[in-house]
């Protein structure tokens, strides 16, 4: 298949294929020249219709490195706000002899349904509150990193589980690699389908860190919440939020992710964020070598 549209479409052995190709572009982008030519004759657009920083960054960066040429589209300045649907946007963009397009959008199954409609390979920058393949793939490749392997380790996923793409592609993914899932979180904000996935939902935090390796602490996405939705953001704080007190009174030393943006005294405190425990800036960093080697193993179908 020429597309990565989720993590669900793939299997054990993409995951391998791309963490060791991700090894030695990783390699690669921290020698003083950072590029390679592999993709000198592939021409990539990235087109966001939802806001990004990582992400978008991150793919352009990636695809830089690999001497693609590549243009970058914004929903907000272009000519979807005078009505143009989003395959006709994207068709006219391919008659300019593009590629591959990888694709943010506020639609469950929007990359999907672009992957059906166009001659053109997709990746999927994350499609509502559906999946975000190549975040859920850093997140693995930065616990591989710290902890030597996925398999085996026990990842509790804190937080906004019902309108979290990251959520959904990092169960699949981690349990695809033999790690052990649970999530935990307010009642409201947690799927009642979660535990057709074969995760548990442990209620309590404390109980939670101190069963997990690793949390990964999902962000509020105020901007997809319900006004009626509880807890209030104070409430969430104190209830789901970690500050250094608790993380220091566990009983083990367990690792931090987020998958950005965050909302410092949220989420967790700006001295969990900013702790020898976290990795959140790791992880941003793996996406680059992360987000190369996708789009290498694609192109190279192309070619
Ligand atoms: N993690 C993530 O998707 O961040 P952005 O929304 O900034 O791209």
């Amino acid at each position: 298949v020429n597309h990565l549209l989720g993590i669900k479409y793939i299997n054990k052995n993409d995951i391998d294929l791309i963490f060791e190709t991700a090894d030695h572009f990783k390699e690669v982008i921290n020698r003083p020249i950072k590029k390679v030519p592999s993709l000198r004759d592939i021409t990539i657009a990235n087109i966001f219709f939802e806001n990004s920083t990582r992400t978008k960054l991150s793919f352009e960066l990636a695809q830089k490195r690999l001497s693609a040429d590549v243009i970058s589209f914004s929903a907000a300045q272009s000519s979807v706000k005078k009505g143009e649907t989003l395959i006709d946007t994207v068709n006219n963009i391919l008659s300019m002899k593009v590629d591959m397009v990888v694709m943010r959008h506020s639609n469950p199954g929007a990359a999907h349904f672009l992957s059906q409609n166009v001659k053109a390979s997709i990746v999927n920058a994350g499609d509502g509150a559906h999946e975000h393949p190549t975040q859920a793939l850093l997140d693995s490749y930065s616990i591989r990193e710290k902890l030597g392997d996925v398999a085996g380790k026990k990842v509790v996923i804190v937080g906004d589980i019902l309108h979290s793409r990251v959520a959904l592609s990092n169960i699949y993914a981690l349990q695809m690699q033999g790690a052990e899932v649970k999530v935990c979180g307010p009642k409201t904000l947690i799927p009642k389908y979660i535990e057709s996935l074969g995760v548990k939902v442990e209620p309590n935090l404390r109980k939670a860190l101190e069963w997990c390796d690793v949390a990964n602490m999902l962000r509020v996405q105020n901007e997809r919440m319900d006004v009626n939705y509880f807890p209030s953001t104070r409430e969430y704080a104190q209830q789901y939020g970690v500050d250094k007190t608790l993380l220091e009174s566990l009983n083990k030393e367990i690792v931090i992710m987020h998958p950005g943006p965050i909302n410092r005294g949220v989420e967790i405190t700006s001295e969990v964020a900013d702790s020898g425990q976290s990795v959140i800036l790791n992880q941003v960093e793996n996406g680059v070598a992360i987000r190369m080697a996708v789009i290498y193993l694609l192109a190279s179908k192309i070619q």
